[in-house]
């Protein structure tokens, strides 16, 4: 064991977290609802529910079930609206001491645009992270992230408004995410979140009818973890912008696995339906891990997946 503690500091796109660990958006409210659970000075920082130009009501119920090993989710973008966050919310969440990034969404690009020039106005704010992504409603974003053109033409204007690093968050519902990735890097996009949830169908044989009042809905948890690594892992070799890996991390290993494929933080979302606690226990876990294994600065794992061949088992006994 080490006797130092480790640098568990990271640079990402011009803000300076204390560690790698976020709470993801959807998962940890506007953050305030969290003050009294989580003490935000172990954490890097959190990402707020998606903000809309007018508030939304979200899906009806039922919205979450649990599956085998996660949940899926058709929430629908339930939020207050960006001018209410900024209002109500804002002046409390920006004294967490961590890192607050607000999750942006819209029908149409001029609705992403008015979102995030009213943010601007705010303080307190340290990036945006787009929403290309939300698999919920007919105009979560989703039609934005699975065409490369759309996609390219949102985070244009985006950026051109945008007065913060602007991370673009894509939907892992593609055939190349390496493609999306690519055409939002061009477009100026800051860095890449990755990924979203997962389109799927729960059905309840007995009644023959979905379970999730939205027909579909979005899986998460560690059920994606495996698909997740791998499509980090693929953005992050296709740009050259720093990527915000999620999906399925519960442990602090969990982290390690991300950083590993390429990411240069993460964010914890599903993990806090179980445990509320959770994003600050996996971040305290990781200056355990880190000197364990020897490693002095967390930012050295970054992309450091050793792609040799793994030895391949003992043969069987005939
Ligand atoms: C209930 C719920 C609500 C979510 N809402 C949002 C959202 O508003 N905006 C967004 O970009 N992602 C949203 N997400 C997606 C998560 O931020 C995250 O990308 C995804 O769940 C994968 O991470 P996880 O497996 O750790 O949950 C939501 C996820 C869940 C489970």
């Amino acid at each position: 064991m080490r006797e130092h503690a480790p640098d568990l500091r990271v640079s990402f796109c011009g803000i300076e977290l204390r560690n790698p660990v976020l709470a993801a958006s959807g998962t940890f409210g506007y953050g305030v609802e969290f003050e009294e659970i989580v003490d935000m000075r172990h954490i890097g920082g959190f990402v707020t529910k998606g903000l809309s130009r007018a508030p939304m009501a979200g899906n009806a119920a039922p919205r979450l079930i649990e599956t085998s090993a996660g949940m899926m989710n058709a929430v629908g973008l339930q939020n207050m609206g960006v001018t209410a966050f900024v209002e109500q919310k804002l002046p409390a969440a920006r004294r967490l001491h961590c890192a607050l990034v607000t999750n942006v969404f819209g029908a149409t690009i001029d609705d992403y645009c008015a979102v995030i020039q009213t943010l601007n106005a705010a303080e307190g704010i340290a990036a945006y992270e787009l929403n290309a992504s939300c698999p919920n409603t007919q105009h979560g974003g989703m039609v934005f992230g699975t065409d490369a053109d759309l996609l390219r033409e949102l985070v244009c204007a985006a950026k051109a408004v945008a007065r913060r690093p602007l991370i673009v968050k894509l939907s892992p519902n593609v055939t190349s995410i390496a493609t999306m990735a690519r055409a939002a890097a061009d477009a100026g996009a800051d860095a890449i979140s990755a990924v979203n949830t997962f389109v799927g169908l729960s059905i309840d044989a007995s009644t023959r009818r979905s379970r999730l009042s939205n027909f579909t809905g979005g899986l998460s948890g560690p059920a994606i973890k495996p698909l997740a690594l791998r499509m980090v892992y693929e953005v992050s070799r296709a740009v050259s912008i720093p990527v915000l890996g999620m999906g399925g991390i519960t442990s602090p290993e969990d982290v390690v696995e991300f950083l590993l494929a390429g990411a240069t933080a993460v964010q914890v979302g599903t993990a806090s339906y179980a445990d509320p606690r959770a994003v600050e226990h996996i971040a305290r876990g990781l200056s355990e891990w880190c000197q364990q294994h020897n490693v002095s600065r967390i930012a050295e794992l970054t992309g450091a997946l050793d792609r040799t061949e793994s030895k391949s088992p003992p043969p069987a006994k005939a």
